[in-house]
């Protein structure tokens, strides 16, 4: 548990994704056997942090729950396809993931590739079917195409194409700018949307962008911290490979107090978000 408020955000965003996906069933049995194999995945014990920090930021401007909703379930969505496809044989061919057989092993590949397929179109269709049905359609669309600009071959997708090369000799700046697309660019859509949605003039939106941008390389750094002995064994290439645990250490340090000096400029550091960022960085202690 990371705070009794974020849990209560993890709730609300469990409740409604649940709920899209059960009201998707149809009386057809491979159909619902299907968004069965969805929901075994969706289910498995994911942190939810990616929609949590957009809640607390669309509370802390002001932006109603209804209207965050679908685009916190899109990224949740999106985050959780990038999982289930980043474990297939093909790519890191994991058996397992939070602690349970992850979908290719529970049901089959096919079902796994299908449901990465699938979460990624639902994920347009919750956005889209929000957008055709109320106001403020420019900046709904504007954050639309930054959840997908940032999925795609700018952001997370185009950091997982590097990720799967032989990159032994990368330089500390290419696997920290690798680190930046695969996880801290979800991170930015988390801050940038609310931003968005209100409407947020543009300086703002780029503090915005660097605040998601110091919570996901603080988050991507110290996962890598706890997972150093299982990666050290199947000697995967990290930032801690290349560059030591002091210097990452110090690495995440510096971008948790720039996270902190954000939170202050929008006056958020008394925040349930700043209370997060703090536990985050507890996990690694
Ligand atoms: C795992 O992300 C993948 C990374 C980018 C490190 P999370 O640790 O947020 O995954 P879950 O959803 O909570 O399991
Ligand atoms: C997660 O990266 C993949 C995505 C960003 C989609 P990793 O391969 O480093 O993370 P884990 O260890 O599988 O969670
Ligand atoms: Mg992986």
């Amino acid at each position: 548990m990371l705070s009794a408020k974020f849990d209560e955000y993890k709730i609300l965003i469990d409740e409604y994704i649940n709920n899209y996906f059960n009201m998707r069933k149809s009386d057809n049995k491979s159909i619902n056997a299907f968004i069965d194999a969805v929901l075994y995945s969706y289910n498995s014990g994911g942190k939810r942090i990616r929609p949590g920090i957009m809640l607390m930021i669309s509370d802390l401007i002001e932006i109603e729950i209804r209207d965050i909703m679908p685009f916190a379930a899109a990224l949740e969505m999106i985050h959780t396809y990038s999982l289930i496809h980043d474990d297939l044989p093909s790519m890191d061919d994991d058996d397992m993931r939070r602690g349970k057989p992850t979908l290719h092993i529970k049901y089959n590949e096919g079902v796994a590739v299908l449901a990465g397929d699938y979460l990624l179109n639902e994920a347009s269709e919750i956005i889209l079917d929000d957008i055709v049905s109320s106001a403020n359609t420019m900046n709904k669309l504007k954050a639309f195409k930054y959840l997908y600009n940032s999925s795609g071959l700018e952001g997370m997708l185009g950091g997982q194409v590097i990720d799967i090369e032989d990159n032994d000799s990368m330089s500390k700046s290419e696997v920290l700018r690798m680190y930046e697309q695969k996880t801290a660019q979800l991170f930015k859509v988390s801050c940038v949307i609310p931003g968005y949605l209100k409407g947020l003039e543009n300086y703002k939106i780029d503090k915005l962008e660097e605040l998601g941008k110091s919570i996901g390389m603080t988050f991507q750094l110290i996962d890598d911290l706890l997972d150093r002995e299982e990666d050290e064994e199947i000697g995967k290439t990290t930032v801690l490979s290349i560059l030591g645990l002091d210097e990452t250490k110090q690495l995440i340090d510096d971008y948790h107090r720039k996270s902190k000096a954000l939170l202050v400029d929008f006056g958020f550091e008394n925040s349930v978000l700043s209370e997060l960022i703090n536990s985050l960085v507890l996990r690694s202690i």
